[in-house]
């Protein structure tokens, strides 16, 4: 399990401790994993896992060790080639596309490279100022970014190999019953407040100001769309069917031959489904939520069921009552699987953890919002374009991380994260 310290209402002094418990955590989720397993790269959008190990450390060598003017040298100048993911203002790049091809320096050396790195860090805490000090905080977040992503970059990996290999051993949860219909939710309507004010903790810069919304009648389903759900979607044509598609998504269908979500296969029986996670192949679990489907499936199963998605400040502006670090997510280097419902209270369920859920809301600037100075104002707002706002949490998402005001983002027909859906509809 995390320690206590990890979580995001941590007091600021406790920045070493929580520093410490998030590197090592990034650390045991790549114990599993051999060298080949953490060069290899299985398609351009995903990374090797030695990459991200290597790249979160040249982010505080970078942003912090060298900005806080902390005297630090780097352990090889060269490697800011491989490991700068994407600021222009840092310089030349290695290709995403390539990094597969990084067989040096090897998986010791960067493991050897983090702990310098961290010495280093923690050496320098007591002598930043206030603002290399959230810059710690930026890093440790981003760390949280990178371990999910290790994690489904690891699930693409594996998932292209015949043999179906597991991370880790299953925890098999016992059989659940088929949950409750959908209940349906009023939310918020009239003006509402959304966004975050950075005065109140940590929130990446997107994610900001704060400011009013107008919202007409709507409801929110109580709990994510499930693999049964899903399966009976499947049964009724809908991946045959142009009328509940938008266009992109249905050209996205035809010529990608998509029929099913990304990691689900025939079973043996050409029957029933099994699909594919961190812990092996094994039968669909018709309860759990639906994961890696793309906005355009998300999007045509919401008009098939007659409903919609919701929009981002929908979404957030009822989530903002609930606690975020509830819910299924990542605790510990063990088995990342959606669960079921469980018992059906009264309430919104499984907001955070489990999938990401996709909004009808693209991922564009909040009205005052404006990037940091420097590098690091790269970090999010130069990619507001042609992307999709996912709300919540998700299995592989670590715990102490996620916020009401959290905007994940990806393109709409991507789907190798957790990615779900909710529906909504207007009232
Ligand atoms: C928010 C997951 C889309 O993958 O680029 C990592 C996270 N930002 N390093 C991404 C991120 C900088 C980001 N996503
Ligand atoms: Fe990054």
């Amino acid at each position: 399990m995390l320690s206590d310290a990890a979580r995001q209402t941590q007091p600021q002094d406790d920045i070493a401790t929580r520093f410490r418990a998030v590197r090592g955590l990034s650390l045991a989720l790549a114990a599993p994993l051999s060298d080949a397993d953490a060069t290899a790269q299985s398609m351009p959008e995903a990374s090797p896992a030695k990459w991200h190990l290597a790249h979160t450390s040249w982010f505080f060598e970078t942003f912090v060790l060298r900005d806080g003017g902390t005297g630090y040298r780097p352990r090889d100048p060269r490697w800011a080639h491989l490991f700068n993911s994407y600021y222009e203002a840092e310089g030349a790049r290695h290709p995403r596309e390539r990094r597969g091809m990084l067989t040096r320096p090897r998986l010791g050396e960067v493991i050897a490279w983090r702990e310098a790195v961290d010495e280093a860090v923690i050496a320098a805490l007591p002598g930043l100022d206030a603002a290399m000090r959230d810059r710690v905080m930026l890093g440790i977040q981003h760390e949280q970014q990178h371990q999910e992503l290790l994690l489904t970059d690891i699930l693409n990996l594996f998932a292209a190999n015949p043999l179906c290999p597991a991370m880790w051993e299953a925890r098999r949860d016992p059989p659940s019953p088929a949950p409750d219909p959908i209940r349906w939710i009023e939310g918020r309507h009239g003006i509402v407040e959304i966004g975050a004010d950075a005065r109140n903790g940590f929130a990446f810069d997107c994610e900001g100001p704060p400011h009013p919304v107008m919202l007409t009648p709507h409801a929110l389903a109580d709990r994510p769309v499930t693999n049964g759900e899903w399966q009976a979607f499947m049964a009724d044509g809908g991946y045959d069917r142009p009328e509940h598609w938008l266009a992109d998504g249905w050209a996205w269908v035809r010529s990608q031959g998509i029929s099913a979500p990304l990691y689900w296969r025939r079973a043996e029986d050409g029957v029933g489904w099994a699909s594919f996670a961190l812990d092996g192949l094994h039968p669909v679990r018709p309860a759990a939520p639906v994961t890696h489907i793309s906005y355009y499936e998300a999007d045509a199963y919401a008009r098939w069921a007659g409903a919609r998605l919701p929009t981002e400040a929908e979404w957030e502006s009822v989530a903002a009552a609930i606690d975020p670090n509830s819910g299924n997510q990542l605790d510990e280097a063990g088995p990342v699987r959606p669960r079921t419902a469980g018992a059906g209270g009264p309430g919104l369920r499984q907001m955070f953890g489990d999938g990401w859920e996709w909004t009808a809301s693209a991922y564009l600037p909040y009205p005052g919002f404006r990037p940091a100075p420097g590098a690091v104002g790269e970090y999010n707002g130069k990619f507001m374009s042609g992307q999709c706002v996912l709300k919540g949490a998700s299995c592989a998402t670590p715990r102490g991380h996620a916020r009401a005001s959290y905007r994940n983002f990806f393109y709409p027909h991507q789907r190798w994260q957790f990615t779900a859906l909710r529906l909504a509809k207007d009232i």
